[in-house]
């Protein structure tokens, strides 16, 4: 069994009480399966601020790159007072991982769990049946412009005699839209063959754009269906009837949005995980950074009760994309599952007639009926 090597930044807030948890899953099944397992613990965001004077250090970068995979907890921020002035801000963290490494298709699962239809603020009746991934954008569109001034690219407040003017832009090369349609359209040959493609077309060039290259890259799927839907529109379905969803793909900012919006048909954004693939192959898959897609929860910070959950699926996701290990992922997801219906909750999707636990709790029963399969 070869050996594999996972950098873990557990960043800021609740992140490094679900990465322990994480962590400890990836453990158990290195033991069960007789992986050998190297992993490294880096800072990143406010940690690394005040550890090391920037929200990523180049050594970490460098150690990441060294890596089959990076599994990330989650970033915290600056005080809005301190936010407009302040040089370095822990997003960069992120921003840096995902534009250094090209990690441009983010997955971002959302499959409620039958015994968790009545958490959910929607009635179970929508809920029912939904099984869809977003494949969201993650290296391009507004987000960027942060990192440097790139020229033609602004983002930024500025003086003007009028008072103060801010910019941000929107910009997609047809390259970067065509490799994250891509990823859609394979995943959907995987699953149920349907792809959604979101945009704001009767508005933005970067959409009309977009429409432009997802018609193109159909071609290249006879067995794959696609729709074109406007991001409102997409917005009112999610709640309306997700289960029509089987792939979503949406640039970088609508990704963002729909995802928290989409999280509440699990009952809590504390469920779900994400993939960030670029193009780099491991030994036995694709190098990618593993994250819930919640942030760090300072409210709840060092109190033992965020859920792991969306950390611990994560893992399982590493193990399938980066490591391979398929069937590994597979016991992680079922391990999940089986502590879920056997009626354990961390409080965020605590029911009547559930038990409630922590964060360390609920990772020590993960990790137990994973020993038990
Ligand atoms: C996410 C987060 C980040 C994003 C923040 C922390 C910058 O919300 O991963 O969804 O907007 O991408
Ligand atoms: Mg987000």
């Amino acid at each position: 069994m070869g050996n594999h090597a996972i950098t873990v930044l557990p960043g800021d807030g609740v992140g490094p009480e679900v990465t322990e948890q994480a962590v400890e899953v990836l453990l158990t099944v290195a033991d069960l399966y007789e992986h050998d397992l190297t992993i490294h613990h880096r800072l990143a965001g406010l940690a690394a601020i005040a550890g090391e004077g920037v929200a990523i250090s180049d050594a970490t970068l460098e150690l990441c790159e060294q890596s089959d995979a990076i599994l990330f907890g989650a970033i915290g921020s600056l005080p809005a007072h301190e936010r407009q002035h302040a040089s370095v801000k822990p997003e960069q963290a992120l921003f840096r991982l995902r534009k250094s490494f090209q990690f441009f298709a983010n997955l971002r699962p959302i499959r409620p769990s039958r015994s968790l239809y009545h958490a959910s603020p929607l009635k179970p009746r929508y809920v029912e049946g939904t099984d869809l991934m977003f494949v969201r954008e993650l290296s391009a569109g507004l987000y960027y412009g942060h990192l440097e001034s790139i020229p033609g690219k602004p983002s930024e407040i500025r003086r003007t005699e009028r008072g103060e003017e801010a910019v941000d832009t929107l910009l997609y090369t047809e390259q970067e839209i065509e490799r994250v349609v891509r990823a859609a359209f394979d995943i959907a040959v995987a699953r149920r063959g349907v792809v959604t493609s979101v945009d704001k077309a009767n508005v933005l060039s970067s959409s009309i754009l977009w429409r432009r290259v997802v018609e193109r890259v159909a071609v290249d799927y006879p067995a794959v269906t696609y729709e074109h839907l406007l991001v409102d529109a997409c917005a009112m379905y999610l709640l309306r009837e997700p289960s029509r969803f089987d792939v979503i793909v949406t640039e970088n900012l609508f990704g963002d949005i729909l995802t928290d919006e989409a999280s509440m048909l699990t009952g809590s954004i504390g469920m779900i995980p994400s993939a960030s693939l670029g193009v780099r192959r491991t030994r036995s898959g694709t190098f990618g950074l593993y994250e819930p897609i919640h942030g760090s929860a300072p409210d709840i910070e060092g109190q033992d009760k965020a859920n792991p959950i969306a950390a611990i699926l994560s893992a399982a996701l590493l193990l399938r994309h980066s490591l391979g290990l398929q069937q590994e992922a597979l016991a992680v997801e079922a391990a999940v599952e089986e502590v879920i219906q056997d009626g354990y909750r961390t409080v965020d999707i605590k029911e009547e007639g559930t038990k409630v636990i922590g964060t360390r709790e609920m990772g020590k029963r993960i990790a137990a009926a994973l020993r038990r399969t």
